[in-house]
């Protein structure tokens, strides 16, 4: 089967998480000439052929390196328009994108976003294939005022950011202290994503009790769960964002991909899966990989895997012409 050929659906990508290490070594090599960063070469500091991150290593890259490297327009530009070049290369139909709203030396969070706003906007003039839209995320070591703001921006630019995510170091604020960020959650009308049960530090029954109660419509990764949560999940029919390569590599899950909380999701009857990257440019595996490891791993022919990548329309954030289009488009 021809896995990029085959139209998909993308809900859970972070969009620095996505740039390629050759897009961030371009940026990093216009400014190491006209002297604009002392940093590192991409190429050295994440070298080609290395996707072992681990949760430990992983955090610290974007903190104390690629935010670093991303922190103007003609940057962040590129880095966005190559991010969906990639995602249309590989086949993907519609993309959700999310990204934390951030300040940098030159521009304000809300720069930040309409700068992402703009390159998604002039890439779609010219590539009609491919809808994108935007998921603000914010990020559990933020204070809550951080992520009042996004909120706000978030709202503010509703219709092209279409929902929300809580997303970051799962050891920050363990054993439910994410409930700090409860009333924003709760307060907000646009739709809801949130990082659940990554690992045991995030999983515990009062974080998820938690996360639960803000009524999200999409869980990722959804790892280290309890009884409750499970039943939850079966009852509201919810949709997980499952990332494959992405919890096998960074050891998030244990063996290997056969042993995949995916094959268990996947047989259970009214709760939707939806297969992400998560994050392409750090771990390697493209969609139309996750599409292709799912079909080997777990045996699905041709038409479970059509399937398969139908279930997302359902629990897209974008609207329901959008969901029209795609029931037109996608193969059955
Ligand atoms: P950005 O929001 O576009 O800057 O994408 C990178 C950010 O996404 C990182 O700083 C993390 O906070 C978040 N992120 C990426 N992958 C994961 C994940 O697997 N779990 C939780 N947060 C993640
Ligand atoms: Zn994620």
């Amino acid at each position: 089967m021809d896995f990029k050929a085959l139209p998909k659906i993308e809900l859970h990508a972070h969009l620095t998480g996505s740039v390629t290490r050759r897009t961030l070594h371009d940026i990093w090599e216009a400014k190491h000439k006209s002297q604009q960063t002392t940093l590192e070469d991409p190429l050295v500091v994440m070298p080609e052929g290395k996707p072992d991150y681990n949760l430990k290593s992983f955090f610290p890259l974007f903190s104390s390196y690629i935010y670093e490297l991303l922190t103007d327009v003609p940057s962040i530009q590129q880095a966005t328009t190559s991010v969906l070049q990639g995602f249309l290369e590989d086949g993907v139909v519609y993309l959700e994108l999310r990204t934390t709203p951030r300040a940098t030396p030159s521009l304000t969070p809300e720069d930040y976003i309409t700068t992402i706003l703009d390159a998604i906007a002039a890439f779609e003039q010219t590539h009609h294939e491919m809808h994108t839209r935007l998921i603000l995320s914010i990020d559990r070591r933020h204070d809550v005022s951080t992520a009042e703001n996004i909120l706000a921006l978030a709202e503010k630019y509703r219709g092209r950011v279409v929902g929300l995510d809580l997303c970051g170091d799962p050891s920050a604020r363990p054993d439910g202290q994410i409930s700090v960020f409860t009333p924003i959650f709760q307060r907000a009308s646009l739709p809801l994503t949130v990082h659940f049960g990554e690992c045991v530090a995030s999983g515990s029954p009062e974080e998820l009790e938690t996360l639960l109660s803000w009524h999200p419509g999409r869980l990722g990764h959804a790892i280290c769960l309890d009884e409750e949560s499970k039943k939850v999940i079966r009852e509201r029919n919810l949709c997980l964002e499952l990332l494959l390569s992405c919890n096998v590599q960074a050891g998030m899950t244990q063996g290997g991909f056969a042993n995949h909380h995916f094959g268990e999701w996947l047989a259970c009857d009214g709760v939707k899966v939806s297969l992400g990257t998560d994050d392409v440019g750090v771990f390697g595996s493209e969609l139309s990989d996750e599409y292709r490891l799912a079909a080997e791993h777990f045996g699905l022919d041709q038409k479970q895997i059509c399937a398969l990548a139908r279930q997302g329309i359902e629990a897209i954030f974008g609207g329901e012409d959008e969901k029209e289009r795609l029931r037109q488009v996608m193969w059955i």
